[in-house]
């Protein structure tokens, strides 16, 4: 067994889940949760989430390029159609990349939108990436 290849797909798909997950929880439980406080707190507290999420999202997109590329050059089937799907996902990434750093700033109006944005496109790279093992 190739050790190093377990650990960087495992810390690959910890990257995802901390990406695509947090910004699951942050678009569907935080945003409708802070609804219910008034506007004055809620920003103070959407801006406060925004700051501490920001390092793990960074930390995420990093760790995912590193291992995504590990990823890419130690996989011994590259078919047509794998490099079809892996050049939409890298597009998909790019857009969830830079709206993951635009999200995370303080003050932010258009933050539920971005996030919207994220989510979507994150569940389609997860989609695009479990069709990786039969193409
Ligand atoms: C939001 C960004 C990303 C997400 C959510 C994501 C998610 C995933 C997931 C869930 C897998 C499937 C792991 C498995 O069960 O086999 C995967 C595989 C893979 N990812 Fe990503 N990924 C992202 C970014 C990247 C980037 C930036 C690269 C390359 C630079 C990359 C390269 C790869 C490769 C090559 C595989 C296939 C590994 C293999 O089958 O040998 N990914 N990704």
């Amino acid at each position: 067994m190739d050790y190093l290849s377990f650990v960087m797909l495992a810390l690959h798909v910890l990257g995802a889940v901390a990406l695509v997950g947090g910004a699951i929880m942050w678009r569907y439980g935080a945003v409708p949760g802070l609804q219910s406080v008034d506007e004055g707190i809620r920003s103070r507290v959407d801006s406060a989430i925004a700051a501490a999420w920001r390092p793990i999202a960074i930390s995420a997109i990093g760790g995912l390029l590193i291992t995504g590329i590990y990823n890419l050059m130690h996989r011994p089937v590259q078919t047509k159609t794998f490099h079809m799907l892996f050049g939409i996902k890298m597009l998909l990434a790019l857009h969830v990349f830079a709206v993951a750093i635009l999200a995370a700033r303080p003050n932010n109006d258009r933050r539920g939108r971005q996030l919207t944005g994220i989510v979507i496109s994150g569940v389609v790279i997860v989609v695009i990436s479990a069709a990786f093992r039969w193409v």
